[in-house]
């Protein structure tokens, strides 16, 4: 399917997402023809440009970060389509800028009043952003009218509340496009066709055969130049509340009757109103927080996060948060979900693994019979694919085991790389499909798990007190005991 021709608005035309990963995307989209040859986008943003320096300025970003520009004949027509309007979020006057601006294109180009507005900006401007476009009549048709906001949706419950309810009023649910780029990477979408599209793992999929689940969402970058941002977020609002619990709801969900968009999401709904932290009396045992400190990695010797530029010395804001989670419905009353994720670990690798029990009665007991625990591990990324381990004999008059792997791999089974979660995205916001985009009592269910945690690391601590792993390592030690106390380990990978 190709969208209707349509305006696609970018507020925040002049930053870092709208070059590296927008512009990138929705050229890829051009060149793969799934854009009707109206599309139009304009960039909004405060400085001064005109159109011809927004167009020089995309092209750099689709040389620099989206596989280069190919054929000039492309480019040049997907350049047509490209205007810029500078303007001011908070200003009245410049959405009534814009909307001539709009109507005017519409005529030229033929995209009958079809518009896309995203929010590509700071979250404080989301606000006034949706009410001057709610004030100045730009999302009254609930069909042609949609709104794309970026994360972080809010920055607590309250927040959250707060800023749905803007949304509400200035629009219906059904034109609201809260953006997690998580849910636009194929292997993410992969596992509603494994679990679904399949018969053999569902039987397995609960509390009867599964032992505990880990998600790992790790990288190996460090804060970069975004500390300023950082410093008001820290990894649980920047990576749990949204990549981590999409995963995780993906992971432990009921089966959907549908594929449509509120299906997929009343059955996330529900598992996060299931879902608690395991200790909320004790939040040692149920949440740990960590910051890097300085280490090597790769024969280079990396600053501490207390020691990068725009960072408080003494501050308290985690880079790492390791989690125990319990969902308390029939599939999984009393399996733990351990979730952790940092900045600057080893490497860069996304997984969820589904541990399952031990056999009911092991009958090979020798030295030589070791067996270890059956794994199923969605790779997210790198080397995305799916791995299973188990036991096998080896091979010899001796009977003795060995962990052996299966392996799904994308790679050489499609023989095509991943293509960018933003393109996808993208283009389903463009044709109406919110599958992929997260609803608002979702995020506020989602907010309100992590709440004991955020309450608790919002207060002021002595720095003294934060877990502090090097760079280039795994985890703080008191992450290693928020698994270890149960007997079971993070996966090693
Ligand atoms: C973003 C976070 O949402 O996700 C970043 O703000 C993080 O801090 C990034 O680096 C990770 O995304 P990906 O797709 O590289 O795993």
């Amino acid at each position: 399917r190709t969208p209707e021709p349509l305006i696609l608005t970018i507020f925040g035309a002049s930053g870092d997402l709208t070059q590296r990963k927008l512009v990138p995307a929705l050229y890829q989209l051009k060149k793969e023809r799934r854009l009707p040859p109206e599309i139009t986008i304009v960039g909004v943003a405060r400085r001064d440009w005109s159109d011809d320096y927004f167009r020089e300025q995309m092209r750099q970003g689709v040389e620099e970060f989206g596989g280069g520009i190919g054929n000039e004949a492309v480019w040049n027509d997907f350049a047509q389509g490209l205007f810029y309007c500078s303007g001011n979020m908070d200003e009245a006057a410049s959405y009534e800028k814009l909307d001539t601006l709009l109507s005017e294109l519409d005529g030229k180009r033929g995209t009958r009043g079809n518009r896309v507005f995203y929010l590509a900006v700071s979250p404080n401007f989301f606000v006034p952003g949706l009410r001057n476009l709610g004030a100045a009549g730009m999302l009254k048709d609930p069909i042609k009218n949609r709104v794309v906001i970026e994360k972080p949706f809010g920055k607590d419950l309250g927040s959250a509340k707060a800023l749905n309810r803007v949304v509400q009023e200035v629009c219906r649910e059904d034109q609201v496009y809260r953006i997690d780029h998580y849910l636009g990477k194929e292997t993410v979408q992969n596992i509603l066709v494994f679990r679904f599209g399949n018969a053999i793992f569902e039987p397995l999929w609960n509390r009867n055969y599964v032992d505990h689940i880990q998600i790992t969402v790790a990288e190996s970058v460090g804060v970069e130049d975004r500390a300023g941002y950082y410093e008001t977020s820290g990894a649980l609002r920047d990576m749990v509340q949204n990549h981590l619990m999409q995963l995780l709801a993906i992971t432990a969900m009921d089966a959907p009757n549908s594929l449509d968009a509120d299906s997929i999401r009343n059955e996330k709904v529900k598992v996060f109103q299931a879902m608690h932290l395991a200790d909320t009396q004790n939040l040692d045992r149920s949440a740990i927080r960590g910051q890097y400190s300085a280490g090597w990695m790769k024969g280079k010797p990396i600053p501490g996060y207390r020691e990068e530029p725009g960072v408080k010395p003494g501050t308290t804001t985690p880079t790492f948060v390791a989690m125990k989670l319990m969902i308390d419905n029939w599939r999984w009353k009393g399996v733990p979900f351990y979730l952790r994720t940092g900045k600057r670990l080893p490497k860069k690798v996304s997984e969820i693994a589904i541990q399952f029990k031990e056999v009911p009665l092991l009958i090979f007991q020798s030295a030589a019979q070791q067996t270890s625990p059956n794994i199923l591990a969605m790779r997210i990324q790198p080397n995305e694919g799916i791995n299973l381990r188990f036991e096998a004999k080896m091979p010899g008059p001796d009977l003795r085991t060995r962990t052996v792997d299966m392996d799904f791999s994308y790679g050489s089974s499609f023989g095509m790389e991943t293509a960018d979660a933003y393109n996808r995205l993208l283009l389903d916001c463009m044709l109406g499909d919110q599958t992929l985009f997260t609803r608002g009592d979702e995020v506020e269910e989602a907010w309100r798990v992590v709440t004991p945690a955020l309450a608790a690391w919002d207060a002021p601590a002595d720095p003294a007190t934060i877990p502090q792993y090097e760079a280039g390592t795994w985890q703080p030690t008191e992450a290693e005991f928020l698994i270890n106390r149960d007997g079971r380990r993070w996966r090693r990978l």
